[in-house]
């Protein structure tokens, strides 16, 4: 399994020192680690959730060149390990991390069972964990030390559970991945939407990991809603949309409507015309029209080959939180820094966001969208906005 260090450099000249021996340089390397600071980073870098790890850690690398390798007066050193989005394997490096690199923080956690199979050791090491991509409304109830820069699916389901209702929609048929988020989706929209008049004909669910959609969507067809409603993980938008073609329902007047998972920008430009007009909500968007956010695409864009999607954004604004909780904590880890990261008011790309100090989850804006082409490129295009959105499974 592959770890990744950044800064390099710090490393480097580490080891040419031990090569070359020279004691002179010993006692400068011992000061180095003193004030050196880690932050552990968990993320799926190969196995099916492997773009959610290549966006994440894209972000990362963007927010380390730009902001340098010093927060709170000391070296930041990001240790990435991979755990290929296994739940055990996920578990027994953030063990390693927090044991071994005494680590001040761990990050990362591409899926929901994975940022779960971490909570218990954060809770024991007292070590705040920045959830940047799972988003099943619980996790931030796992562990006092869990804050979350990504999103809940309840935000993006009632937003577009409100906008059907409002838009001559009817009766919908909801298919869902079966996991936490998937369940958080259905639920969430299931609920509001019949609070505002709806009928919700059947509830589909798709295995986590498959990809065959064809038994569901014809079950869809039979049933003939107004409209389809899909919440599925970041990483399948594509595949399910090639088979809603080829099954013909995009013109069998099933409307799509969807959590912007499913119109996630790392795919959305291979989607076709299928994908056109899709209306759903999320709280990022690659066309989110602010300085703030054209800054973030540009520099993104010139460091990578591909277009920066919500998951990039929430490593961003993760390693935003650790650099200012750690200037705040003056580089202490623990509780200085879990208190340092509770409350922080700050614009993302995605537009301002505030880390709930009761809750530690992510309040923030929820655009309703419409998929268009612009220029040539599908992209999710904003048109109605929810302001400070908190999440609605906080609620209750
Ligand atoms: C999750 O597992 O929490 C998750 C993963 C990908 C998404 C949304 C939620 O797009």
């Amino acid at each position: 399994m592959k770890t990744y260090r950044y800064p390099q450099t710090l490393l480097a000249s580490a080891s040419a020192a031990l090569v070359a021996g020279t004691l002179a340089l010993a006692p400068g390397l011992v000061l180095a680690q003193a004030n050196t600071v880690k932050i552990g980073v968990i993320l799926p870098m190969t196995g099916p959730s492997a773009s959610t790890g290549r966006q994440i850690d894209a972000a990362i690398k963007l927010w380390v060149a730009q902001n340098g390798n010093k927060a709170g007066g000391k070296t930041v050193e990001v240790i990435i390990k991979d755990d290929a989005g296994v739940a055990d394997t996920t578990r027994r490096l953030a063990q390693e991390l927090v044991v071994n690199d005494k680590v001040v923080a761990l990050a990362g956690f591409g899926l929901t069972p994975l940022a779960l199979a971490s909570a218990p050791i954060a809770t024991q090491s007292k070590t705040p964990m920045v959830v940047m991509a799972a988003a099943t409304s619980a996790i931030t109830e796992a562990s006092p030390y869990i804050l979350r820069t990504s999103f809940t699916l309840p935000q993006a389901a009632v937003s577009i559970a409100d906008w059907a209702a409002k838009n001559k929609i009817k009766r919908v048929v909801t298919l869902v991945a079966d996991y936490g988020p998937g369940n958080d989706a259905e639920k969430y929209f299931y609920e509001r939407f019949r609070l505002n008049g709806g009928q919700v004909l059947d509830k589909l669910r798709t295995p986590l990991r498959g990809a065959d959609f064809a038994p569901v969507l014809q079950k869809v067809r039979d049933a003939a809603p107004d409209a389809l409603f899909v919440f599925l993980p970041s990483g399948q938008g594509a595949a399910f949309m090639k088979q809603y073609a080829e099954r013909g329902l995009d013109k069998a007047g099933i409307k799509l409507i969807a959590t912007g998972d499913v119109t996630d920008d790392d795919q959305l430009g291979d989607m076709g015309d299928v994908a056109l007009g899709v209306v759903n909500a999320h709280h990022y968007s690659a066309a989110h029209d602010s300085p703030a956010n054209k800054k973030f695409v540009d520099a993104f864009q010139a460091a990578n080959k591909f277009r920066p999607n919500f998951m990039a954004v929430g490593g961003y604004d993760g390693m935003r939180l650790l650099y200012t909780g750690l200037n705040t904590s003056k580089g202490a880890g623990g509780d200085a820094l879990l208190a340092a990261m509770k409350g922080q008011l700050f614009e993302s790309p995605r537009g301002p966001v505030l880390i709930d100090a009761q809750t530690r989850d992510i309040v923030q804006d929820i655009y309703i969208r419409k998929v268009e082409r612009v220029n040539g490129q599908l992209y999710n295009i904003e048109f109605d906005t929810l302001k400070q959105v908190k999440d609605p499974g906080k609620l209750k």
